[in-house]
């Protein structure tokens, strides 16, 4: 399994990985703005013959450094095909992101939105990685389903 940076024109691969894994899906366009404005910080794992098993999209935030705000990065999607989970790939995917969020934007913190349901999820952002709960967004999804907004300070690391 390799993991690299993600390309503009792996936004297919991302985007159908995507369709096979949450029902939060986004036009072509939105991958585009992604891969094109913040190249450095979306990864993806790759099987030997190429094809997108799993992916990392992430943004800085527009309104960053505005009204004391501080910079902070914010993970849009993250998904890992069936198959292939369990093995560290979605922790990998994150920790490179989340180094690129500090190193070249500067970001103190990372966010994130993630269903209250999401068991394997929540275990990855809070467990393995260090995610806190910084507020329950009611109704936050489409289908009425709560939101928890999750926060991890990329300080002092
Ligand atoms: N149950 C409990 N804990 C889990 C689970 C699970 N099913 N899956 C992962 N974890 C936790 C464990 O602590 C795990 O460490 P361990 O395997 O040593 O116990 C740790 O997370 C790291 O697991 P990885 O192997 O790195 O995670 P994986 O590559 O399997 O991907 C992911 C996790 C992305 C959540 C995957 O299950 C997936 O694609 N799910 C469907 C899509 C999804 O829900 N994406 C997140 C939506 S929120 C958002 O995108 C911001």
């Amino acid at each position: 399994m390799n993991i690299r940076l993600a390309r503009v024109d792996d936004v297919m691969g991302m985007q159908s990985t995507n369709l096979q894994n949450l029902p939060e899906n986004y036009v072509m366009k939105f991958w585009m703005y992604h891969a094109m404005t913040w190249p450095q910080i979306s990864f993806v794992a790759e099987d030997h013959k190429g094809r997108i098993v799993g992916y990392v999209l992430a943004k800085i935030e527009e309104e960053s450094g505005e009204n004391g705000d501080p910079v902070h990065g914010h993970v849009n999607s993250i998904s890992v095909l069936r198959s292939y989970r369990r093995l560290g790939l979605a922790k990998k995917l994150m920790l490179l992101s989340q180094e690129a969020m500090a190193s070249i934007y500067k970001a103190e913190y990372v966010s994130l939105h993630v269903r209250k349901s999401n068991k394997a999820a929540i275990g990855l952002y809070k467990g393995t990685l260090g995610f806190e709960v910084a507020q329950v967004e009611k109704k936050y999804y489409g289908d009425g389903e709560d939101a928890l907004s999750m926060r991890l300070s990329l300080k002092e690391r």
